[in-house]
């Protein structure tokens, strides 16, 4: 299988996924993408030896014209999975329809809870005892694709966003390449916006 990365900054689930295919002779992580130059995920694909590309939209470049041109770095790579890893970035309808049933993301809650940004924050003001993250299929809607896995962490009354973020962040860890996993090996996909393990509704 395999399998591009998509980041934006420090990568360190692109490194967990480098890691676990490491382990893994189903998978091959075969390229990085990056919207941002200096992101600490392409230093990463370096010392792994992974080739990368940077698409870095222009000024004043429309979204649809972006993403034309993400297509295009993305099918040189000719992935079989394509990972969302702290990419930063609203993808459009019709780049994402072209991807669907081989695009995933991870999310820093559990959805359906919290889509968007400042999810540990969000979760602490509600009062949550429970936090988390969910890796999902890619759809149209922003993080409202079919969910596959999550992690649960609990929320202490002294937490702050930043240690409740690094709670969450080693779960990240966990459950992310254990989904690059089981795409590798045939057992996942999605029918109907529906997400399946094994034959089994997840
Ligand atoms: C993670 O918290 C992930 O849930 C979110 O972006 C963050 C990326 O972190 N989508 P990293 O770049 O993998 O360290």
């Amino acid at each position: 299988c395999r399998v591009l990365v998509l980041v934006s900054g420090n990568g360190s689930n692109l490194q967990a996924i480098i890691d676990g295919c490491d382990d893994n002779l189903d998978a091959e992580v075969v390229g990085v993408i990056s919207n941002k130059p200096n992101a600490y995920g392409l230093v990463r694909a370096h010392q792994s030896e992974i080739d990368t590309s940077c698409v870095i939209p222009h000024e004043g470049e429309s979204r649809s014209d972006y993403d034309l041109r993400l297509k295009a770095a993305i099918d040189k790579y000719q992935p079989d999975l394509i990972v969302l890893a702290g990419f930063m970035r609203i993808l459009s309808d019709d780049f994402v329809k072209q991807f669907e049933g081989r695009m995933i993301n991870i999310h820093p809650s559990l959805l359906p809870k919290y889509t968007g940004l400042h999810t540990h924050q969000r979760a602490i003001d509600a009062g949550d005892s429970e936090h988390g993250a969910s890796v999902h299929f890619v759809t149209p809607e922003l993080d409202a694709g079919p969910v596959i896995l999550q992690a649960k962490v609990p929320v202490y009354p002294e937490d702050d966003a930043s240690v409740l973020a690094e709670r969450v962040h080693e779960q990240e860890h966990a459950i992310y390449p254990l989904v690059v996993k089981w795409f590798s090996q045939q057992r996942l996909r999605m029918t109907d916006g529906k997400a399946y393990l094994d034959d089994q509704l997840l």
